[in-house]
């Protein structure tokens, strides 16, 4: 759906959200101090930054800043040199996930993303999207030794993804989500982007082994690495591609 666009003239912000889901638009949706005041906080992602995760007219949300990474990011936590609006990273993400969803991939809805000019060159960007109820990262769901038939699954779904030509600039273990009923869902394409066809396809299946393998080596209380369940996945991904 396309987005409704609000615009702050003082401060500057534009905001898109979704009309479906907002009558006119809360301003408080980008504010985490805010909705902890009001009650709305219904949890928090630990990670190396934090998701809020929020009730907001009846749906379950999720507020998420977006932080530089790398050596940037230790001096400048969360500026970007500033662009046009639509091709900012929170508006970037809305447009992508919006697209995705439109093609029945599993992806969050999108439900509002904020662009706030800061410091004359800089912008900070903030993006909500629609929680997914009764899901794990593929991470926390290792010390369950998911059987094969999740890995190819997760295969599969990556491939669905690669058939539509989406790269995922980052994907690894707690971008993917599982869910209850066996459904596999992506998540966080800050960055990503549609491309023609290469060899990028087989350099997000590799980050992922990467970032798996990386998970069974963090300590004793890893899970440990999962040969047949790595070989499912790859296996479910160039099925589903040859198809
Ligand atoms: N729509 C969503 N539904 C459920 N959980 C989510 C959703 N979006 C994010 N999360 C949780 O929050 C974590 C961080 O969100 P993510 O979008 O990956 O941001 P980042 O990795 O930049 O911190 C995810 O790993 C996941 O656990
Ligand atoms: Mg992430």
């Amino acid at each position: 759906m396309q987005p409704k666009v609000a615009t702050d003239r003082q401060g500057g912000q534009t905001v898109w959200y979704d009309p479906a889901l907002f009558h006119t638009f809360p301003p408080a949706l980008f504010d985490p101090a805010r909705l902890e005041r009001d009650g709305l906080v219904t949890g928090r992602s630990t990670g190396r930054n934090t998701a809020h995760f929020f009730r907001h007219a009846g749906h379950e949300m999720v507020l998420r800043h977006y932080y530089r990474g790398g050596m940037v990011g230790r001096i400048n936590r969360d500026l970007f040199l500033r662009q046009p609006v639509a091709q900012s990273r929170a508006m970037q993400e809305y447009a992508l996930l919006d697209w995705m969803r439109g093609q029945g991939l599993p992806v969050p809805r999108p439900c509002a993303a904020r662009f706030s000019p800061a410091m004359g060159l800089f912008y900070r960007a903030d993006l909500v999207t629609q929680m997914l109820p009764g899901t794990r990262t593929l991470a926390d769901s290792l010390h369950d030794a998911p059987p094969p038939e999740v890995w190819a699954e997760i295969g599969r779904t990556i491939a669905r993804f690669h058939a539509h030509d989406v790269c995922h600039s980052d994907l690894n273990c707690r971008n993917i989500l599982l869910d209850g009923a066996g459904k596999v869902w992506l998540i966080d394409f800050d960055k990503s982007a549609r491309r023609p066809d290469g060899a990028w396809k087989q350099g997000n299946i590799d980050r992922l082994e990467r970032s798996l393998r990386k998970e069974a080596a963090s300590g004793p209380a890893a899970a440990p690495w999962d040969d047949a369940g790595w070989a499912a996945l790859v296996a479910g991904h160039a099925q589903a591609r040859a198809a």
